[in-house]
Order: C-alpha cells, then sequence, then structure tokens
C-alpha cells in the first residue's frame, strides 16, 4: 500500500536511509532535507513523498519515493530519491513507487521524469532498475563527483 509521507514517518526513513549501503552521511543528510520540507510545508512546497507499507502494520516502511516539479519548467519532474529497505528489495516495491510517481506526473500534465545518478558500481542496481523502468540515459558528466565518479542524467517521457 502506498500513502503520502507523514511527520511520523520522519523516525523510521531516516533508518531506512542509514541502511542503506551506497548512502554516506551526505546523501542521508540530503534525502532528510527534502522529507523534512515535505512534513514541514505540506503542499506549499514543490516536492512530494510517498512510502510504501507492508500488509502488515507492524511490518516496518518497506521504502519511499521524493519527487517534485522541477523548477524554472512546465512539464518537468525529477526523481529525487528512492530508496527500498534492503530486506524488501526484488520483489517490486520499487516499481510499485515508480508507477505512482508517473501517474501523478501524467496527471499533473508533465511530459518528463529526470533522474540523476552516479557511475559507480554501488548504483547499478539503482540505474539497471531506472532502465528497465523505462529510463534512458541522455547525459554524462565525467568525473562530476570526484576523480572517476560520473554524472549519469536518465529521462523518460510520460
Ligand atoms: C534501486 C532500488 C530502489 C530498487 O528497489 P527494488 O524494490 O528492489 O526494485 P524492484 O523490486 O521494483 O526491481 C528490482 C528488480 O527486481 C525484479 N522484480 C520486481 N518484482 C519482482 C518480483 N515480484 N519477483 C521477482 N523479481 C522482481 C525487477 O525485475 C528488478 O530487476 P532488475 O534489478 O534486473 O531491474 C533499491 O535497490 C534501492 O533502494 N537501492 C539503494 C538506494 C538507491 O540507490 N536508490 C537510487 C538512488 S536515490
Amino acid at each position: 500500500m502506498l500513502r503520502p509521507l507523514l511527520a511520523r514517518d520522519r523516525g523510521p526513513l531516516a533508518t531506512l536511509l542509514r541502511s542503506v549501503e551506497n548512502f554516506g552521511e551526505a546523501e542521508v543528510e540530503v534525502a532528510l532535507e527534502l522529507i523534512d520540507e515535505v512534513i514541514a510545508r505540506g503542499p506549499a512546497t514543490s516536492y512530494r513523498a510517498l512510502v510504501a507499507l507492508g500488509d502488515d502494520e507492524d511490518e516496518p516502511l518497506l521504502g519511499y519515493v521524493c519527487f517534485g516539479a522541477t523548477p524554472m519548467t512546465e512539464t518537468t519532474f525529477d526523481l529525487y530519491w528512492i530508496v527500498v529497505d534492503p530486506r524488501a528489495r526484488g520483489r517490486g516495491v520499487a516499481g510499485v513507487l515508480c508507477a505512482a510517481l508517473e501517474h501523478h506526473v501524467r496527471d499533473a500534465g508533465g511530459k518528463n521524469i529526470r533522474v540523476e545518478t552516479s557511475s559507480q558500481d554501488e548504483y547499478t542496481a539503482a540505474t539497471r532498475f531506472y532502465r528497465r523502468q523505462g529510463f534512458e540515459e541522455c547525459g554524462r558528466i565525467p568525473d562530476f563527483y570526484r576523480i572517476g565518479e560520473d554524472l549519469l542524467t536518465f529521462v523518460k517521457r510520460v
């Protein structure tokens, strides 16, 4: 089941973010900044976030997606973060989150979803997931994050 992110999700999401093997403190901090913005400003912010829950209410959050209309564009949205609990991977949770994001973008008249990621091996699961979801690589900036770690940009037309 999916629902919009609520203030009470902050603690569990912080724990989830810290359990992600390819995230360091900087990623966790920036992801939490966006979560805090959604909690503090609700519909007044351009950020949106959905959480995925299991069937059992006592089960921890399975994952979440954070996205938003890209500033200074009329038709583009950014997928900022998509994260699934390592114990819940490979069973379609991210696929369901991504489908809901696309539904939202279509409803809002959006035409493109952009996502940026790293070329590092640790992000292979993410880039494979994006390609499977129909995202296409449309840009690469070499040595963006540091020497040998490129920025990859993917886009999906919806
Ligand atoms: C990327 C990420 C979100 C994918 O989450 P996920 O829930 O495992 O994704 P899905 O289950 O929808 O898809 C993953 C794979 O499982 C497969 N799958 C989906 N449903 C399935 C099912 N019911 N049975 C078997 N396999 C299934 C998919 O085909 C997919 O295969 P692929 O890896 O070859 O593309 C997850 O790996 C993650 O949280 N990574 C760390 C955070 C991160 O890097 N996020 C991206 C940057 S913000």
